[in-house]
């Protein structure tokens, strides 16, 4: 499976397929004038205009094979709620959570499943549907326990990335937006819970969130 092609040609993001995130100056505004809340990453039209190029490239390329959707709980439910709908083929959706060790900030890549699936992923094509990859830890501890469930395909959706942080390959094949190596919180990610619900992706800019070992 390829890189999802990105609809605007001229731009030198639009060669490697993801588009780079970065709005300086953008501030929410009123009801989200929050000022713990930094500068928008990715504004909520963005996030739309994006996922409906990724669901029509995950049609094309699951035609003759609706995926299984896993999404990572909590993080990826409002991502994997509005990818679903741009995914015109009869999908079906699951849902995983883990924990990651660590700080709130930075995971330590000891990872526990808190919820696991309720389908069996045996001679099924499953699509992992992730909010954001930071070190990639939490991926790759997914990536190998859904793979030892005999899938007959295991790809990976993300809708970000934090650039320049992994140390290996993420092999991914459906990325949304790379994005600088700040902490964000919006459309599913939080801090200390707190955010899921902001339309767009933005900056947290209110000191280190308290430690917390929480479903992601
Ligand atoms: P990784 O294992 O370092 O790649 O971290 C992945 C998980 O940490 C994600 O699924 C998120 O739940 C959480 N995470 C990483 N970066 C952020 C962030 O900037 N904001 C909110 N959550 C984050
Ligand atoms: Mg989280």
């Amino acid at each position: 499976m390829s890189a999802v092609a990105d609809p605007r040609p001229d731009d030198e993001s639009a060669r490697v397929g993801i588009p780079a995130a970065r709005r300086p100056g953008m501030r929410p505004e009123a009801p989200w004038d929050d000022p713990a809340l930094g500068d928008i990453i990715v504004p909520a039209g963005e996030l739309q205009d994006r996922i409906a190029v990724l669901g029509a490239a995950i049609t094309a390329d699951y035609a003759r094979r609706p995926p299984l959707l896993v999404g990572v709980l909590k993080g990826a439910c409002i991502f994997l709620s509005d990818l679903a709908r741009a995914i015109a083929l009869p999908v079906e959706m699951d849902f995983m959570a883990v924990s990651s060790y660590g700080t709130a900030t930075r995971t330590s890549g000891v990872v526990r499943i808190v919820k696991d699936l309720d389908l069996d992923l045996s001679g099924r094509h499953v699509l992992i549907v992730e909010d954001i990859v930071d070190s990639g830890l939490t991926l790759s501890f997914l990536r190998r326990n859904l793979a030892a469930r005999h899938p007959a395909s295991l790809s990976v959706c993300a809708l970000l990335v934090k650039e320049g942080l992994q140390s290996t390959p993420l092999d991914l094949s459906y990325e949304g937006f790379r994005i600088p190596p700040e902490f964000v919180v919006g459309y599913g990610l939080d801090v200390a819970e707190r955010y899921r619900n902001l339309p767009f992706i933005c900056e947290y800019l209110e000191g280190e969130p308290p430690d917390v070992a929480a479903p992601s």
